[in-house]
């Protein structure tokens, strides 16, 4: 990898990549439609909505491999939705293809599979089970993801992000947590790793409450350094005094599951 283009760069996990990734790879593009807070002068930035085809494809010129981070971070309207993660998405990978880049990862989201009770343990081969139309439009990356990866020989990573930040907030997250470090790691394999056609993979640290099989991120030589479990007692102070929410606190997605709920009632047993 001689240049890596950032999308996203404005954004919190772009914020933290712009630090981590800095160095490893001899040319660092950062791209936004936002301009970065504390761009420095050693940094290279482009301006460039997702959704503008011709603006993507200049954008891409030169790039060996993309870590797309940009997008709708949350639930909004679909048409929000539509702009950045349907044709945002798209313009970035059919931009990718033209320009012969080699690698892409993609950052999905545990939201494409928020439905799944929290009893339930997945692997990547369970059917989505989007829980948003956020969710709705990761499970639709990876698909364009996979199809740009067999028709057109892109190398694509989509990572099923749990949650990142410095250490778990409460107890959903000692399930779903990833540290800095360990998202640098994966993001390293997506772009480095010799032999990656498509893969999904599950954007969690070394989670003892896990919920999800991570064999396939095992497999491609991912060796998390952190455990949510080690902040176990700060997330659990972090419960207090919550109300409790019987559908956010049923499904693995958490409370973006219960906003407009009108599905299944909760098994009472839950
Ligand atoms: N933060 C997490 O824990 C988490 C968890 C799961 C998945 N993700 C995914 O990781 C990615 C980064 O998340 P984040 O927390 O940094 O989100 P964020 O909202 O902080 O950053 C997203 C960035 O995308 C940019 N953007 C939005 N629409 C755009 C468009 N049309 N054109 C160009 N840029 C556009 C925004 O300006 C913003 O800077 C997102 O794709 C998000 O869905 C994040």
């Amino acid at each position: 990898m001689e240049t890596v283009l950032i999308t996203g760069a404005a954004g919190g996990i772009g914020g933290r990549m712009r630090q981590l990734l800095k160095g490893v790879y001899p040319r660092l593009i950062l791209s936004d439609r936002e301009t970065p807070k504390n761009l420095t002068n050693e940094e290279e930035f482009i301006a460039a909505d997702l959704a503008d085809m011709a603006a993507m494809t200049n954008l891409l010129q030169g790039v060996d491999g993309v870590l797309h981070l940009g997008g709708q971070a949350m639930e909004a309207s679909w048409d929000i939705i539509h702009q950045a993660n349907i044709v945002g998405c798209h313009n970035l990978f059919e931009a990718a293809r033209i320009n012969g880049t080699r690698r892409v990862v993609f950052a999905s989201s545990n939201h494409a599979i928020g439905f799944y009770p929290r009893h339930a343990r997945i692997g990547v081969d369970h059917k989505v089970r989007p829980d948003s139309l956020y969710g709705v439009s990761k499970a639709f990356g990876e698909a364009v993801g996979s199809y740009y990866a067999d028709n057109f020989g892109l190398g694509v990573m989509a990572i099923r992000i749990g949650n990142i930040d410095d250490h778990p907030v409460d107890e959903r997250r000692l399930s779903i947590w990833i540290s800095p470090r360990d998202l640098t790691q994966l993001v390293r394999i997506g772009l480095e790793h010799p032999d990656l056609v498509y893969e999904v993979v599950w954007g969690i640290s070394d989670n003892a409450r896990s919920w999800w099989d991570n064999e396939a991120a095992r497999r491609l030589g991912y060796r998390p350094q952190d455990k949510a479990e080690d902040h176990r007692d700060h997330a659990l102070a972090a419960e207090t005094g919550r109300a409790p929410n019987s559908v956010g606190d049923y499904y693995q997605g958490g409370d973006i599951c219960a906003e407009g709920y009108s599905g299944r009632p909760i098994p009472e047993e839950s």
